[in-house]
């Protein structure tokens, strides 16, 4: 295994809302090419983490790398700079307009007139389209989202992402309302997305889904880092599993049963 590049590096993050401390000094690598796998229990900071990868939470304090240069002020302009795009939990698809209306929603494509280049987004959006393997033969650009299935819509939002020639894709629980086959559409955008060389962070509820999804897990609990690995660290997802119930009973999960990094970085 070789060691992949840093893209963006969160040192010592902590975010507080008035008196609740979200993230307490968390510091996360997300590394180019691969999908990170984000896990924690119900309110252990995990959309709060992404929501500041994002720009959307300049941290109280620590320090945002993006390839190696410390950015602040940290805003989602600077995140979107960094090629940062993010699906958030609570994500805002209009079901009433189509595929293509979705896609390029706040960032038309316009002519110097400011008109609108309606075959110019339809051609792009079916580029997006087939890029992350969208195979139906139902629906095309000009369809209507709210027709689409729930892993279709996660699909449009994934192209919607992608449409700003992102490296790091951010899904916030993307497979969480998903019946299984919906979620195998999800997995399937989500291998496209790392085929084309790009990053995907996930964060999902499932231990199984995003053990299959992933290369790479970061768990945290309570606003506070509790330990990460490599999936070759694992012996397999029951492993995970068991730190993970070991981390929800004890507070704390014993990483010593974690199998060391082979080809380290050097
Ligand atoms: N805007 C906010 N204002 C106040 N408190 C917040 C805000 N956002 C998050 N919190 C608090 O921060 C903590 C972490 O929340 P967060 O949404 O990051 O958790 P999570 O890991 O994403 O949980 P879930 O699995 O339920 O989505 C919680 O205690 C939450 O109530
Ligand atoms: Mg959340």
């Amino acid at each position: 295994m070789t060691a992949k590049q840093p893209i963006v590096e969160m040192r010592n993050i902590v975010k507080r809302f008035g008196s609740v401390e979200a993230l307490s000094g968390v510091s996360m690598t997300v590394r180019k090419g691969e999908v990170l796998g984000l896990l924690g229990d119900n309110g252990a900071g995990k959309s709060t983490l992404v929501k500041t990868l994002a720009g959307v939470h300049d941290p109280d304090q620590g320090d945002i790398i993006v390839r190696g240069q410390k950015v602040s002020p940290w805003t989602p302009m600077a995140a979107r700079d960094a090629g940062i795009e993010t699906v958030f939990q609570d994500r805002a698809l209009a079901p009433q307009h189509s595929i293509v209306t979705n896609i390029f929603m706040g960032r038309e494509i316009t002519n110097g007139l400011g008109l609108l280049k309606v075959q110019e987004q339809i051609d792009e959006a079916n580029r997006l389209m087939r890029e992350i393997g969208f195979t139906s033969k139902v629906f095309n650009p000009e369809s209507t989202v709210g027709h689409l299935s729930g892993g279709e819509r996660q699909g449009v939002a994934i192209a919607r992402a992608l449409y700003n020639k992102a490296d790091v894709i951010v899904l916030d629980e993307p497979t969480t309302a998903l019946s299984l086959t919906e979620t195998q559409k999800v997995f399937r955008f989500v291998e496209a997305v790392k085929d084309s060389g790009r990053t995907v962070v996930f964060i999902g509820h499932n231990i199984y889904h995003v053990w299959d999804i992933a290369d790479r897990f970061f768990v945290i609990d309570r606003g506070r880092t509790a330990f990460e690995g490599e999936k070759a660290q694992f012996t397999g997802a029951d492993h995970l599993i068991q730190l993970m119930h070991q981390l929800a009973e004890t507070g704390k999960a014993d990483t010593t049963s974690l199998r060391p990094v082979v080809d380290a970085v050097a």
